[in-house]
């Protein structure tokens, strides 16, 4: 299996629940840019409250901004799976004077079931736990199992956010899908199914 590998794919797709179980496997950090600016929001830093009101509209945080906060755990990292960058050009020409990605996986999902995932999502913000209300919910009533906290939906995945998230997605992502196709690192899996059978979708694009 390749070791560095970067998930694409639009809000939604899965790309988080499936990188937690890849990073698992392989051993390598799984690094969220998302979860990350989660963190500096709840931590009120300076990062955090520049993010937020991109955040807050779904928009993209500046490039230099995300970039400053991720290439430390890259630079020299041997492996690592990467959930939400690049989100556009600008980020996969600055990722690739920082570390060379082996394989870009594409996650491909409907607009109509991008919208279901994230309006039954609901996360645990103590441990990070991630459900959905349909797939994957909790024993009990929008409580986590692992640590019994209330569940909350993200501020993101209200109706008029998700509409922008996906905006912005399908306005950025080309570029960058051919940036990996001219270097033969593209891989596309289809989102579609159930975790598992996109788990083996997956494993087979890093083989
Ligand atoms: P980020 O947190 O990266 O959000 P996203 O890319 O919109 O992706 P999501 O986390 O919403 O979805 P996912 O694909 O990980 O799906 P998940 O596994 O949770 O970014 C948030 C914001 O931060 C951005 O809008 C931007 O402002 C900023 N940002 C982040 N990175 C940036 C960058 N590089 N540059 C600039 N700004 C940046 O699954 C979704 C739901 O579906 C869950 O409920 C899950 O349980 C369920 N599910 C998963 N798989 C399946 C399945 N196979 N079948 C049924 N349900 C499933």
């Amino acid at each position: 299996m390749v070791r560095k590998i970067v998930f694409l794919g639009p809000p939604g797709a899965g790309k988080g629940t499936q990188a937690v179980r890849l990073a698992h496997e392989l051993g390598a950090p799984h690094i969220a840019t998302g979860d990350l600016l989660r963190s500096e929001v709840q931590n009120k830093t300076e990062l955090g409250m520049k993010a937020k009101s991109y955040m807050d509209r779904g928009e993209l945080v500046p490039d230099e901004l995300v970039v400053a906060m991720i290439r430390g755990r890259l630079e020299n990292a041997s492996g690592f799976v990467l959930d939400g960058f690049p989100r556009n050009l600008k980020q996969a020409q600055l990722l690739s004077g920082v570390t060379r990605v082996e394989r870009a996986v594409h996650f491909a999902l409907s607009r109509e079931e991008i919208v279901k995932r994230l309006s039954a999502r609901r996360i645990c913000t103590q441990c990070g736990q991630v459900y959905n209300l349909l797939a994957r919910p909790p024993k009990h009533d929008e409580i986590c199992d692992a640590c019994h906290t209330r569940l909350v939906q993200r501020s993101d995945d209200r109706p008029e956010v998700i509409e922008n998230r996906v905006e912005v997605y399908t306005r950025e992502i080309k570029p960058v899908l051919e940036f990996y196709q001219n270097q033969g690192a593209l891989r596309e899996v289809d989102a579609r199914g159930s975790v598992e059978d996109v788990y083996r979708a997956v494993k087979r694009a890093v083989s």
